[in-house]
């Protein structure tokens, strides 16, 4: 494993500013590779898909090669892959789609845990149908998720358990794996959230036991587009709303009209981004994508270890979130600064970080702290380095 932090900043254009970008939960940088991918296929001549003339022909390539890309990241079936503008959109019409198939008593399962485009849609569809909601606690004192309370939430009229892979604000990777063999084994699907999950490691759906699995690639390094991982068959049983013109083959029928066909080239350039993290990685790109995510996460824990000790050791300073499995996001909160006056004190010192509730609505209230502002959130993804690191150190003991 060969893991350069100075080459992978080098590719960034947007890291020569001067600024430490510990922002990358809400959205990474963007490489020039992907940059250039997105203006090469404008370049080349760019139209409508589906047509008879070469511009259209490079159009439907470069939607299967995204397809194809997205799969590799995430060990999915191309054929498999939808795509759309973003996690949550998305979300709402996955959600749109199972509830036709649900019954008044069907039972769906949230969590606390969860940002809320993971929740709400679930809880509005829910309420069209009929359908009960049951919620998943979240412990405040440590941030955890128990799989074990899935057991006894989960019944004969489960249908669906939407859950994270990491929580956007405490970084709480719960045991996904336990709670969707729960839910596959009393006849329920499941929906994984990995938006925040995906940029910190490697992702294998198999694994994660997903039925469908959430992403967006602005979250690594790549642009404003979303994507849900699924099998072909599962999409297959589906029908959501759709125009009668449009396609009725999978995964296509999820996806509602023209697609940003110049901003997938770039999302596969994003992907091949991430296979090369690793200098030494080898094999296809799902190998080197698996190596290289592997590379990164281990780069970023040994920068989060030290982020968070600091933290922590600074008695002007609470972080939030213990959890055993964590990727490296802390939220902190500052003695006597709301979280909008550190953020703009680490802003006037060109260091980039969040404040507020950051979408995570229902943990920030489970920890008390959304009335007040929430909290700061500082990321790491695997372009940030030592020295981002002790600059926002330096800066949040300034306030001390
Ligand atoms: C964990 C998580 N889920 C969902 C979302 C929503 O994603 P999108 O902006 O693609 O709708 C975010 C965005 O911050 C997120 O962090």
């Amino acid at each position: 494993m060969t893991f350069d932090v100075r080459r992978i900043r080098a590719a960034y254009p947007a890291l020569a500013d001067g600024y430490a970008y510990l922002d990358g939960a809400a959205g990474t940088q963007v490489p020039a590779a992907v940059i250039g991918a997105i203006r090469g296929a404008y370049e080349a001549g760019l139209s409508n898909g589906d047509g008879a003339f070469p511009a259209s022909a490079r159009a439907d390539a470069i939607t299967a090669a995204c397809r194809e890309a997205i799969a590799d990241l995430v060990g999915g079936e191309p054929a498999g892959v939808v795509l759309g503008p973003n996690m949550t959109t998305l979300t709402y019409r996955i959600a749109a789609a199972l509830a036709k198939t649900w019954q008044p008593g069907d039972e769906v399962i949230v969590s606390r845990l969860d940002h809320d485009a993971n929740i709400r849609p679930w809880i509005q569809a829910a309420a069209g149908a009929g359908a009960v909601v049951r919620w998943a606690e979240v412990d405040a004192a440590t941030g955890e998720l128990a799989a074990e309370q899935y057991a006894g939430l989960i019944g004969g009229r489960t249908r669906l358990v939407a859950v994270t892979a990491a929580s956007n604000v405490i970084g709480t990777k719960p045991d996904v794996p336990a709670i969707t063999a729960l839910a596959r084994a009393a006849g329920a699907l499941s929906y994984v959230d990995g938006v925040h999950a995906t940029p910190h490691g490697p992702v294998d759906i198999r694994t994660l036991g997903a039925d469908f699995y959430a992403t967006s690639a602005y979250k690594w390094s790549g642009p404003h587009i979303g994507a849900v991982v699924a099998s072909p068959e599962l999409l297959g049983s589906l029908r959501p709303d759709k125009l009668v013109a449009s396609p009725d083959s999978v995964p296509d029928r999820f996806e509602l009209g023209t697609p940003p066909f110049a901003d997938l080239a770039g999302a596969s350039a994003a992907v091949d981004h991430l296979a090369a993290l690793d200098d030494a990685a080898t094999g296809t790109r799902r190998q080197r994508v698996l190596a290289s995510m592997a590379a990164a996460e281990a780069h970023e824990q040994r920068l989060f270890a030290v982020m968070l000790d600091a933290l922590d050791r600074m008695r002007h300073v609470t972080t939030y979130g213990k959890a055993a499995a964590r990727t490296a996001t802390a939220f902190f909160t500052v003695a006597g600064y709301s979280p909008r006056q550190v953020a703009e004190r680490l802003a006037s010192r060109r260091i980039n970080v969040w404040n507020g509730h950051n979408y995570a609505w229902e943990v920030t209230g489970v920890l008390g702290i959304r009335a007040s502002g929430s909290a700061v959130r500082a990321g790491l993804v695997h372009y940030n380095d030592e020295s981002d690191v002790a600059r926002l150190i330096e800066a949040v003991a300034e306030l001390g």
